[in-house]
Formats: C-alpha cells, structure tokens, sequence
C-alpha cells in the first residue's frame, strides 16, 4: 500500500461547472503572498463575534510563545452557540446523533444545544468548577461529550478529553498530570454490540488519582456500577436539581484563555499536553472548514472522528458548530453491523460532506462495491481524509465507488498541535491522488535536510511550518521546555512536525510519515515508548522495543520484540497474555500484530534501542550505518 506515487502523472481535475460554485476558485486569489497573512487572518476573525476586539493581530515578541488576538475578550461559546440563538438560526439542526444500533436518534436545535450545555455548565459549577480548573472527559460518542465540552468552555474551565478506549493507567497519568478534580465519564459504551465498561475503568483510575473529588456519570448502557455515594453522581439526577435549572451567562474570557488541554503521543513515555485558547483556535477553526469543505447553510455535515481525539475536538465539536452548521454524529464505527451502516446512514440522513479516515476506507474497500452500491450516495458533495497518508488505491475507491467521480477529495494534513488543516487542497484544484495539496492561506511549508537547507522538488526530507498560525498550539501545558525543544529548536524559528515528505515541482506535499518514535495506528497516534512502558510493566517482560510496519488496513500495525525476564520461556499463552495486557494497561488500538521473544534488543553504545535497525531487518531493507550499534 505504500505504492511511491508517479508524482506527475495521476492528476484528478475538478468538474468546470462545480469548481465556479466554490467559495473559492483559485487558491492564489486569497492565498496571496505570505507576507500578508495577518491581513487575512484579521479579516477572518472579524467575521465572528467579540466582546472586545484585539489591539494587536500577532504578538512574535516572545517567540515561540505566540499569542494571537491579544487584548480580546472573546468565549468560543459565544460563537459556537450564544450567536446563533439569535433569528431564525435558533430553530436549525446543531446536532443529529444517531445510536451504534440505529434504534435512536436524538436532534438538537441551537436552542436546545444552548439548553443542554447551560444545564452542564450549571451542574459544573455546582460541583466547585470555576475558571481555569481542569475536568477530565472519558466519554463515548453521545451528545453529552459535546455538552460536557462545551460546557466548560463556557464557564472558563479546561477541558481535557480522553478517548474512551484508553486505559485506567492512562487516564490516572492524564488526570494526575492536569490535576483534574472532576471526571465526566458514563456508566459504558456500545462498541460492536457489546458494552465497554468505562466507569469500572474510570473507579480503578481514581482510586490512584487522590485529586479527584467528583466523578459525573451518564447513563448510557445500563450497565451495573458501584456508586461511591460521596464522590460519584448520575447526571440524571443532577440534572434535576434546582441548581441545574435557569440561565447560565458565558464567561467573558481573554482571547489567549486556555481552552483545552489534549495528551498526544510523542518520542517520550510521556505523553504531551498540547495547550489551545479560544480566540486563535476559534478563528483558525472556523476558517479551515469554512473554506477547505466550502460549508453551506443547507449542508449536513459528517465528521467520523471521536471527539477523544483532535479531528473530534476541532472539526466534530467547535468547527461545524462555529459555522452554524448542522453536524451528524454517529455513536458507532463503519462496519458494524454491516459494511453498510455508514452509506445507509448518508442516504437516510443526506449526508453532504464525508470527512473520515484512510483506515476507514481500507476497511470497507475490503467488502466490495456492492455495499456502497445498495444506496443512494447522491446527496454527497464533497469527501474528506485525515490522519494518515492515503494510498493512492483507497483514493481512487473513494473518488469512484463513493463520490461516483463527482466528489472532489479534501486529503488535510494537520496534528493535535497544529489545531486546524495546514496542508490541504481546496474544491477548486486539480486533485493528486495521494498528495496533501498545497499549505493552507498564510502558510508556507518546506522540506529540509538535516542541516536545514531545503532539499531540492521530489526528495524527501523533514517537513517544517514557517509562518505563525491562529490555531497552533500555544505550549506544552506545565511543560514550556519540552513545547520549545520538541518544535522550535531543530530549526530555529521553524516549526518541526515530525513528518517527513516531498514536494513537487507543483508546489504539492506528499507526506511520506512520522520521522520520529510515533506510530498512526488506524489514524490513533500512538508512540513507541507508551507500548514498551506498558510491555514492561508485565512481570515477565524484562525490555521491549516496539516498531511500526505497513499494513493493509491499518496503516501500520505495531510489532514487538520482547526480552523475557530469567524464569519466563516465550510461549503462544505468554504472547496472547501480553496482548492482553497491552490491550488493558494502554488500549486495545496499541494491541501489537506480533510479538517476537528476542535475546537483546539491539541498542547503540549509549544504550538507546536502535528501532530503525529493527525496521530495517523485519522489511529486507538496507541497514544504514551501524557504526554505533553496541555488540
Ligand atoms: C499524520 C491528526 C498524511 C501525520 C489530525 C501527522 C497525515 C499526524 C494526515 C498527526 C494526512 C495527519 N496525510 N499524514 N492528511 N493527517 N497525518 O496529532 O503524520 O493525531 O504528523 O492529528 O498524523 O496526528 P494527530
């Protein structure tokens, strides 16, 4: 599947007639030169509503510490929700949720969203939570994750969301390290028909978390879970206190207030707490949907992702909701209970725009155009990929056998710390299979070499960022060092991403993948050190090291080689029971393909695990030099 893309040759250009009803035609019309990219993002800006407007657009006097909008009050809520409850937006679809098994559907008007999400901002308050307080969110995909965000936002507080598919260690370290005093999680959730336990998850996470006081739990499954009565509440129940009850006024916040705080996968154990604010977020959100999926008023639009994850957080939850936009969520995953739920659920709800992952579409490509052939795809205008390369092959299903060749494909490239799209196409341009298209307005990208020069059209080399952008993240929460080390230092005053890719005499990126220790999972960002340090904690596992290689569907899939402890002998039971316990202490999308039981792991004279060489030998590709590979 990592069939090397003819750079040239495989061009997909737009239909003449729908490139004229774009937002916009030419990417150069607005783009512009760089140099003006304050101009642009100013007058994005102005497009939305503030309680006071900024003095300064870009504050660099402190880079890499840029702040953005400075001097103005603004709440994201106030633009997700409080602006549309004015005429006759009041009365449009915000939200229609559909359930895994298709029995329920829940819609919420902008009315009724400003509803729920004051009755959780007045039950939050209750519970102590004031501004700048962090609340950790372990929950499934239901409009109360939507809720729950929003309503910290609205009174100020951070949120800090953890995908309902990590583990209890997981979630202790991500509460422990934001010193969360309340955690919303549910009683389940549905995953392929069966229930996942997330409150028994969550009990065994608090237990080691002392700074939790509060654990809010919605009903989602029925399952059956023990109740601290002090520390943990039905929202049911709050829900019908009087205090849950009347008006909640939005927070007048600063424009550079954190908004939220999302743990991402880095080269460390540990994971990084990427910090985003309200005003540059707000306005570099709002600004990539708007023009890179050309929203309309009519549109219906569907994001795949799970808010536990940033395509959840920017384009589930704040993007559509920004552009007063009627977003679709649906609770489940595309193959279950058939490889149809997904084009079932386009034609019944007329889904316009389809924004999703490579993985996703691997995995129903493998069951044939008969499926997506049952149903009525018409309604569909635009597609979108995110979260990985997509080969060449998955484009073309999806382009053809999806789109029926009129839906231009949106392959966006962007990281939790980059917030929003920075490499994208626009509907407008001629497509390339395979190619991220083009930096985004006001962005400029370069591939270097180690040295920083920039390595000539066609070679690969480490992709940077030049330009300051609203959405970036603004540091490393608790961590400033480790924010400027990680992005800033290799080339200074350049943005590291950690990909490495290609452009080509067209100005296209293609990128290739991660340069460093972190490996895309089915999209899921996962890093080498989290699936070792898990490995290690099992009694019989003395070291591993952990390495990604291609796979059909996946993208890449995890493998292992592991040193047992003297005592252990390697066996099929040892494997499954180490499988397991990935599965349980980091989460079951780090469950390794394979694991091998090794002697010695090889490491270079300092003793760090060489998992190049490793790669190198489990794909029968050259070596390199190993002149620092120890005995
Ligand atoms: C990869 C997900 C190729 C990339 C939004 C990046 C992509 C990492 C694309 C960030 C794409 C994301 N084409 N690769 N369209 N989109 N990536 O933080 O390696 O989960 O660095 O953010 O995903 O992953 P993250």
């Amino acid at each position: 599947m990592t069939d090397a893309p003819d750079l040239a040759s495989d061009i997909v250009t737009p239909d003449p007639e729908a490139a004229q009803a774009y937002r916009i035609r030419d990417w150069d019309e607005v783009a512009g030169p760089a140099a003006d990219f304050r101009t642009f993002w100013e007058d994005r800006a102005k497009e939305l509503e503030w309680y006071e407007p900024w003095h300064t657009v870009l504050d660099d006097s402190n880079a890499p510490f840029y702040s953005w909008f400075t001097g103005g009050k603004v709440n994201i809520v106030h633009n997700c929700v409080d602006r549309w409850l004015k005429g006759p937006t009041r009365n449009k679809l915000a939200l229609i949720w559909v359930s895994e098994d298709g029995q329920e559907t829940r819609t919420f008007s902008y009315f009724s969203l400003n509803r729920e999400v004051m009755t959780w901002a007045n039950v939050l308050k209750a519970m102590g939570v004031s501004k700048g307080d962090r609340v950790t969110i372990y929950l499934p995909r239901i409009p109360e994750i939507v809720f729950a965000m929003l309503a910290c936002a609205k009174i100020g507080a951070v949120h800090s969301v953890v995908f309902a598919g990590f583990s209890s260690d997981a979630i202790k370290e991500r509460i422990l390290d934001s010193e969360s005093n309340l955690v919303i999680t549910a009683d389940g959730s549905w995953v392929n028909g069966k229930v996942f336990e997330l409150k028994n998850i969550v009990d065994e996470a608090v237990r080691h978390a002392p700074t939790v006081e509060n654990v809010v739990v919605v009903r989602r499954t029925n399952t059956e879970v023990t109740m601290d009565p002090l520390r943990d509440h039905w929202f049911s129940d709050l829900e019908t206190l009087p205090i849950a009850k009347g008006q909640c006024s939005t927070e007048v916040l600063d424009a550079e207030d954190p908004l939220y705080i999302l743990y991402t996968s880095g080269s460390t154990g540990r994971p990084k707490a990427i910090l985003h604010t309200h005003g540059g977020y707000m306005v570099g959100v709002y600004t990539t949907l708007k023009y890179v999926f050309d929203l309309r008023d009519e549109d219906r639009w569907w994001c795949t992702a799970d808010p536990g994850w940033v395509t959840g957080h920017s384009y589930l939850v704040y993007g559509p909701l920004l552009n007063g936009a009627t977003s679709f969520m649906y609770e489940g995953g595309p193959t279950y209970p058939y490889p149809n739920r997904w084009w079932q659920l386009i034609e019944y709800y007329g889904i316009n725009i389809l924004y999703t992952a490579p993985t996703a579409i691997r995995s129903l490509m493998r069951f044939g155009e008969a499926w997506p052939n049952r149903h009525d795809l018409s309604s569909l205008r635009l597609l979108g990929s995110v979260g990985e390369p997509i080969n060449p092959e998955a484009w073309h299903w999806y382009h053809r056998v999806i789109g029926k060749g009129r839906c231009p494909i949106m392959d966006t490239w962007w990281q939790t710390e980059t917030g929003a799209f920075q490499i994208t196409p626009v509907p407008s341009m001629p497509l390339k299979p395979g190619s991220g298209g083009k930096p985004f307005f006001g962005q400029e990208a370069e591939v270097l070499d180690e040295k920083g020069n920039p390595v000539p059209d066609g070679q690969e080399g480490f992709l940077v960022l030049k330009n300051p952008w609203p959405a970036m993240m603004r540091t490393l929460y608790k961590d400033p060092d480790r924010y400027v080390s990680t992005y800033w230092s290799t080339y200074p005053g350049k943005y590291l991403t950690g990909d490495s890719a290609r452009r080509d005499a067209d100005g296209y990126f293609w990128v290739i993948g991660r340069t460093d220790d972190v490996i895309k999972v089915s999209g899921h960002r996962l890093g080498t050190a989290e699936v070792e340090s898990a490995f290690v904690s099992h009694p019989a596992v003395a070291e591993a090291a952990a390495i990604g290689l291609p796979h059909e569907v996946k993208g890449n899939a995890i493998h292992a080689y592991v040193v047992l402890r003297v005592g252990y002998e390697p066996s099929e039971d040892l494997e499954d029971e180490l499988r397991q316990h990935i599965s349980r202490h980091l989460s079951p999308i780090a469950k390794p393909d394979q694991i091998d039981f090794v002697a010695a792991l090889p490491k270079t004279r300092s003793g760090k695990i060489m998992r190049r060489l490793l790669k190198a030998r489990a794909l029968g590709q050259p070596e390199g030099d190993t002149t620092t590979l120890d005995d």
